[in-house]
């Protein structure tokens, strides 16, 4: 579907971030980039839809060469989602999510037709958020419609590049899963952009990993746990291919520090501007001495009336929690047994919050485990 063919690029400067890129993407394929900063991953996903010319070799699509395609056509066809959203902030989430659809001419009914199917898909009911602005939506919700708009035109190809990097991590995890719950329709064409390793093994049919402007190695996940071809790679690795017994693993080695809390007795409102400013779509709710009390979403708030309600009026209490000291298996069968996303670590009989293991964070297991 995507051909690199000895893809160079230097910028005016007389830098040169890519040296000499072969690689094939085919129809169907999740492809994940992965490098460190600076490496070229945007420049490459530029250079594909075109926003970037290569100072050498050729890319493909389709067996033709990009250059031949109209670009403004190409890019129309190929849907780009960036971190940083870019959602435009005086037009509505329907506008936000048709304005290609638009411009390539369909008519105000299926336009909104498409709108609403796109939302629904994103998981964000239409009746609430068709007519409200970027600004009215957390982060991740923000990040649905980024990705509803991609798939507005109904392109081929997607680019996306570190589309979920702001994200906390619950709301990174249930991005993550609607993403390959729709991959899994759709089968599109995805090139994704990533720093994170455990995202990349979560999402990626394959993983490509580039530093300072060439390929290491373009394998699948097992392969490369199983089999780094470099170095470099095998540091990036670090310890996923290591974890041989979960047993053996007390769960505070594998859990992320710091989630983003906040007490019981703020506000929805504060709750909510908590969520927004911390770009997440939920709290864990803890009280002074830090002691696990809840979790409100702000989907839960969002179907309450009364700004002045308090977060301890509306919050669930946790469906379930690991002590710190509990080995990995123990979190593992959890999870798998009652289904969960995320599962809070405690610590003590008065549930002192320490940190939160999600399904992501466990990807480094399951190769030995699952
Ligand atoms: N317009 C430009 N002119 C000169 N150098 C540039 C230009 N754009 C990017 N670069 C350089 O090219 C290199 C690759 O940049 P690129 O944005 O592709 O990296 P990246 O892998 O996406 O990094 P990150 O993970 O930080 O997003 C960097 O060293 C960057 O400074
Ligand atoms: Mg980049």
């Amino acid at each position: 579907m995507i051909d690199l063919i000895n893809v160079s690029k230097t910028y005016s400067d007389g830098s040169t971030v890519l040296k000499n890129i072969n690689l094939h993407i085919a129809r169907g394929e999740l492809a994940v980039l992965i490098g460190p900063s600076g490496c070229g991953k945007t420049t490459t996903m530029k250079m594909i839809n075109r926003l970037l010319q290569p100072t050498g070799g050729e890319i493909k699509i389709k067996g033709k060469n990009i250059e031949e395609f109209n670009a403004v056509e190409l890019r129309r066809n190929i849907g780009y989602v960036v971190q940083s959203i870019g959602l435009f902030p005086h037009m509505t989430i329907a506008q936000n999510v048709t304005t290609v659809l638009n411009l390539k001419g369909a008519s105000p009914q299926d336009c909104d037709k498409k709108a609403r199917e796109l939302l629904d898909l994103v998981g964000l009911p239409p009746e609430t958020y068709l007519t409200r602005y970027p600004h009215e939506l957390s982060g991740g919700q923000q990040q649905r419609v980024g990705v509803a708009r991609a798939l507005a035109a109904d392109p081929e190809i997607i680019l996306m590049d570190e589309p979920f990097g702001a994200l906390d991590p619950i709301t990174r995890e249930s991005l993550q899963d609607e993403l390959l719950r729709l991959q899994k329709e759709m089968h599109k064409t995805i090139v994704f952009v990533t720093h994170d390793m455990d995202e990349a093994i979560k999402l990626g049919d394959r993983i490509i990993v580039l530093k300072d402007g060439q390929i290491l190695q373009a394998d699948t996940p097992e392969k490369l746990m199983s089999n780094p071809a470099h170095g470099f790679v095998e540091e990036f690795m670090g310890s996923r291919r290591l974890v041989q017994q979960p047993e053996m693993i007390p769960v505070r080695e594998m859990m992320i520090a710091n989630p983003i809390v906040c007490p019981p007795n703020i506000t929805l409102q504060k709750a909510l501007q908590r969520m927004q400013q911390g770009k997440v779509d939920s709290l864990l709710v803890v009280d002074d001495r830090h002691r696990l009390q809840g979790i409100v979403t702000a989907l839960d708030i969002h179907r309450q009336s009364g700004e002045t309600k308090q977060v301890q009026e509306i919050m669930v209490p946790p469906r379930m929690t690991v002590n710190s000291d509990d080995n990995l298996r123990t979190a593992i069968n959890l999870m798998a047994d009652f289904n969960l996303n995320f599962l809070p670590v405690v610590a003590g009989d008065d549930q002192v919050l320490q940190g939160l293991i999600t399904r992501g964070s466990l990807v480094k297991v399951w190769a030995q485990t699952i």
